[in-house]
């Protein structure tokens, strides 16, 4: 792709990125692309904050509503928030500044299941969508567009957005032509059907997005790289955790419940799932595929290490060495990887059909095994449910995993009840922490509250849950899950009032 623009009607709508910034006003819905820190736009939001920044201090209001596919990278999210120009923001978020803005009260969040955003703003419950902000790697010379590092929402945004401006990257490397699938066969009841996927590996879109070259509105050209997070080395907590998680998946594979190659694997943010997907690299499984929402480092080393025959996602997220890999054997790995939209990626449908193995972190887990993956101390967003609900309710196995304390061991992250509930225990099959693996399929409450608390709370912690648990048993209102409501949340509040829930 020696030209990148080689539609010459588009060549011509050529702006600087402040030109096109020119084109977005107060209080309208813009949807930009991006997920997972890749494949958002850089210069036309930097070019919006500064305007807003100018606007605020001529005590002019100038703030706009932000759709996204996920989290995005400080030139979008933070210099945004850093400008105090979001009114409203969706779906997800893991951008510190702008994190502090909604736990402020600065910013309005709507937090939602990744899959259900498009068909959402289809159905019209989201609003009207004013501009569609987006990068991508290349224009084509028909005017359909070449995908960047992902896809997320990308496809929805163009169609549903009045005017479309485009960033135009040259830092994406131009072989990602070809990496993307990108369906255009979902429909709202009563006219939808199934989505004709059942393998990991299939293709059932186009290579491109369409988009009517008179929507679009202004092209602008970057040079500028995605934010390319490194991973932090496995600690021996996400060491302990990846190794009970391969135990129980090879005595799963013993007992003839999984095949030797697993079933698609979808691994969720973070350093422990990297974790997992290294330990994964030594396990004795192969031949596995992964249909997930993230391809993270841990994925590629096992494309690398021939255990992963291919992986399906809607975006990248690597560490900066990682894409550099990427990067200088693209065309080899486009053959290997499939980019999909995320309501594709991320679909219950395609979750359940394949039957997934769901790896993904929490926050705190209560005895119980209700599971909360987003809010510290029931009130404080850290990012966002993002694909975990998608997941897990129609996963094949649903394994949640995190160390079992926090800040330094102030904080238990196996509680008495939950603070927040995104997870509820009939979509929880199994909890990892660094202290063992307590596998909840076909238990009652009460007995699951008893593995909980033996095989995943910290040993400092144990006493304090049985101690509860005992008195719950004998003086709540119904043993089916007992509770005693005016102590449920009494850790929570202990470690407000003294910064720890130690007793
Ligand atoms: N109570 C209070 N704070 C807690 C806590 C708890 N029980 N557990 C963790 N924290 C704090 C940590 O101390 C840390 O705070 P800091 O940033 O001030 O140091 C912060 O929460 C993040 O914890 P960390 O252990 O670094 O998180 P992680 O990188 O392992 O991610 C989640 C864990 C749950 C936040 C992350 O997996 C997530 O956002 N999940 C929801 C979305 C998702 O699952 N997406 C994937 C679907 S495909």
């Amino acid at each position: 792709m020696s030209n990148r623009i080689a539609h010459a009607g588009l060549a011509a709508k050529r702006r600087t990125a402040q030109e096109a910034a020119a084109l977005i006003q107060d209080g309208m819905a813009v949807g930009m692309s991006g997920f997972t820190g890749s494949g958002y736009p850089k210069a036309v939001p930097l070019a919006l904050a500064e305007r807003m920044t100018a606007a605020h201090a001529a005590g002019e209001s100038f703030r706009v509503k932000v759709w996204t596919g996920a989290s995005t990278g400080p030139e979008l999210d933070g210099a945004l928030a850093q400008a105090d120009g979001v009114e409203f923001r969706l779906p997800y978020n893991s951008d510190p500044i702008a994190r502090e803005r909604i736990n402020g009260g600065h910013m309005q969040y709507f937090d939602m299941h990744l899959s259900q955003v498009a068909p959402m703003a289809w159905q019209g419950f989201l609003g009207d969508l004013d501009i569609a902000v987006i990068e991508v790697t290349g224009i084509a010379a028909d005017g359909e567009l070449i995908p960047s590092a992902s896809v997320g929402n990308n496809k929805t945004w163009i169609d549903r957005a009045k005017g479309v401006i485009l960033e135009v990257n040259r830092w994406q490397n131009p072989a990602l032509e070809g990496m993307h699938d990108i369906y255009y066969g979902t429909a709202l009841p009563p006219h939808r059907v199934p989505i004709p996927l059942v393998r990991a590996d299939q293709r059932i879109g186009q290579p491109t997005f369409r988009c009517d070259p008179g929507k679009v509105i202004a092209v602008v050209e970057t040079d500028a790289p995605d934010r390319n997070a490194p991973f932090k080395a496995p600690d021996g907590k996400a060491r302990a955790i990846a190794g009970h998680l391969l135990e129980f998946l090879g005595h799963e594979v013993r007992k003839g419940r999984l095949p030797a190659s697993l079933l698609p694997l979808q691994s969720g943010v973070g350093n422990i799932a990297n974790a997992v997907l290294t330990g994964l690299i030594d396990a004795p499984f192969g031949d596995m595929v992964a249909f997930t929402e993230v391809i993270q480092d841990g994925m590629l080393d096992l494309l690398d290490a021939g255990k992963l025959r291919m992986a399906s996602a809607t975006s990248l997220s690597l560490s900066p060495e990682a894409a550099a890999r990427l990067n200088a054997d693209m065309g080899r790995y486009r053959d290997r990887i499939i980019l999909r939209p995320q309501e594709i990626s991320n679909h219950p449908e395609l979750v359940r059909r394949l039957g997934c193995i769901a790896m993904n972190g929490l926050i705190e887990a209560d005895i119980y095994g209700n599971v909360n993956s987003t809010h510290l101390m029931g009130s404080r967003i850290q990012n966002g449910i993002g694909g975990s609900g998608d997941f897990a309710r129609n996963a094949f196995l649903s394994i949640f995993m995190t160390p079992s304390t926090a800040k330094g061991g102030a904080i238990s992250a196996i509680v008495p009840h939950c603070s927040h509930v995104d997870h509820i225990d009939q979509d929880v099959q199994v909890i990892v922490t660094e202290q063992g693996l307590a596998d909840l399929r076909g238990l009652a409450p009460r007995q699951r509250a008893e593995l909980i608390m033996e095989k995943c709370a910290h040993p400092d912690f144990r006493p304090m849950l049985k101690d509860y648990f005992r008195r719950a048993m004998a003086g709540s209102y119904g043993l089916q899950s007992p509770m005693l409501p005016g102590e449920a949340l009494a850790w929570h509040q202990r470690f407000i009032d003294t910064g720890t829930m130690r007793g």
